[in-house]
């Protein structure tokens, strides 16, 4: 055959395959001045073979041949290159076969011999442009895939960037915290050095009243600003006199007097600081008495009346008295400590309060009292 095998001269290539040899070169005369390069063959066999070597985007080929059949051809043609756009040339006799294979989506296209050359060639340029068309096609799904896979990983990326993220402000959120309940230990446990038997005091005040505050349900806010006025409670000790403070035997009545100023002190103390503004009130009233009677100060304020955290407050702070060592007594068992809160629930103590601190003694016994807690509030909150 007088092919131009691997001339490769143009960007398009068609292959003519018909066992009339007069036919392949009318056609490669007719194709001669088209810039496209021309293949032909005059075997079914041969034109596969050639399909194997050769990039072609165009086949068309005859129906009648002796080995294989122009319709089987374009089948296995289909087969191995399905992207090779596939054309019949074929004889009014034939036709029928072809438009089955028509039907069947087997063929793009059927031209009937004899041709028109100006039709051919039109024709041939067409199957060209849908294979170009169908290329492009093909490129841009395969662009839109890899752009999809880079998409897909940028956000995978950018998720994984925002969790880091947030996780480092959540924890720098988390040392800023920490590092203000520090500051505030620090200050409490200053004014109990006052004393070397309250020492730890406003720690474990402020342990056993957010214990109280979860076990009454309330919210992780609530509960760390119980914590906060309960380390907080007795700052105003400050302001005392040490000798009034460490004083073992009893106080006389002015002495009494002084020591009770330490609520007031407390909440002046705290008063100029933003952050504590409603800490102030809970420190303030937290020797107020729940039936409001003239035991309580500085405010003889009564029931609701007393911010809740410093109801809470005051039976934590009598329950760590009670069960600390004096100078003057050692350390009273629990059971005396239950009867005490029992017999002041509703006089003293705020019932609710009560009862939430005799749940949680019943529930821990001795453990809940347990000296030297290690305490990180966030840790017991988020917990
Ligand atoms: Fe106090
Ligand atoms: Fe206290």
């Amino acid at each position: 055959m007088n092919n131009r095998q691997g001339l490769m001269r143009f960007e398009h290539t068609v292959l003519f395959v018909d066992d009339e040899v007069n036919i392949l070169k009318a056609l490669q005369r007719l194709f001669r001045q088209e810039s496209m390069n021309v293949l032909t063959a005059s075997r079914a066999p041969e034109a596969l073979e050639i399909l194997d070597k050769t990039p072609a985007q165009v086949v068309v080929t005859d129906q009648r041949m002796p080995e294989m059949s122009g319709v089987d051809l374009l089948s296995s043609v289909r087969e191995r290159h399905p992207d090779i756009v596939r054309m019949m040339l074929t004889g009014y006799t034939e036709i029928n076969m072809a438009v089955d294979a028509i039907n069947r989506g087997e063929i793009y296209r059927l031209i009937t011999k004899p041709w028109n050359d100006d039709e051919l060639r039109a024709t041939i340029r067409q199957a060209f442009d849908h294979a170009d068309l169908k290329n492009e096609i093909k490129r841009l799904e395969q662009v839109t895939r890899e752009q999809n896979f880079k998409l897909q990983d940028l956000n995978r990326n950018l998720e994984g960037e925002v969790r880091d993220r947030t996780k480092q402000v959540a924890d720098k959120h988390h040392e800023l915290r920490l590092a203000y309940v520090q500051t505030i230990r620090a200050l409490s446990a200053a004014v109990d050095a006052k004393d070397a038997y309250t020492r730890g005091h406003a720690e474990r005040v402020g342990v056993y009243a957010s214990k109280v505050a979860r076990e009454m349900g309330f919210d992780k806010e609530f509960i760390e600003r119980v914590y906060i006025a309960g380390l907080l409670h007795d700052v105003g000790k400050i302001g005392v006199r040490d000798f009034v403070i460490a004083k073992p035997d009893r106080l006389d009545p002015d002495e009494y007097e002084e020591i009770k100023q330490h609520s007031e002190i407390g909440a002046r103390i705290l008063e100029p600081v933003d952050f504590l503004a409603d800490v102030v009130p809970c420190v303030r009233h937290h020797h107020e008495w729940y039936d409001g009677c003239e035991r309580g100060y500085p405010d003889r304020l009564k029931g609701d009346m007393i911010p809740l955290p410093s109801r809470i407050i005051l039976v934590a702070d009598t329950v760590e008295a009670m069960t600390s060592d004096r100078p003057y007594r050692e350390a009273l068992p629990l059971e005396v400590v239950v009867a005490e809160i029992q017999k002041y629930s509703g006089t003293q103590f705020d019932p609710m309060c009560a009862n939430a601190f005799l749940r949680l003694l019943e529930a821990e016994g001795e453990a809940f009292i347990k000296k030297n807690q290690k305490f990180d509030i966030y840790e017991f909150i988020e917990g």
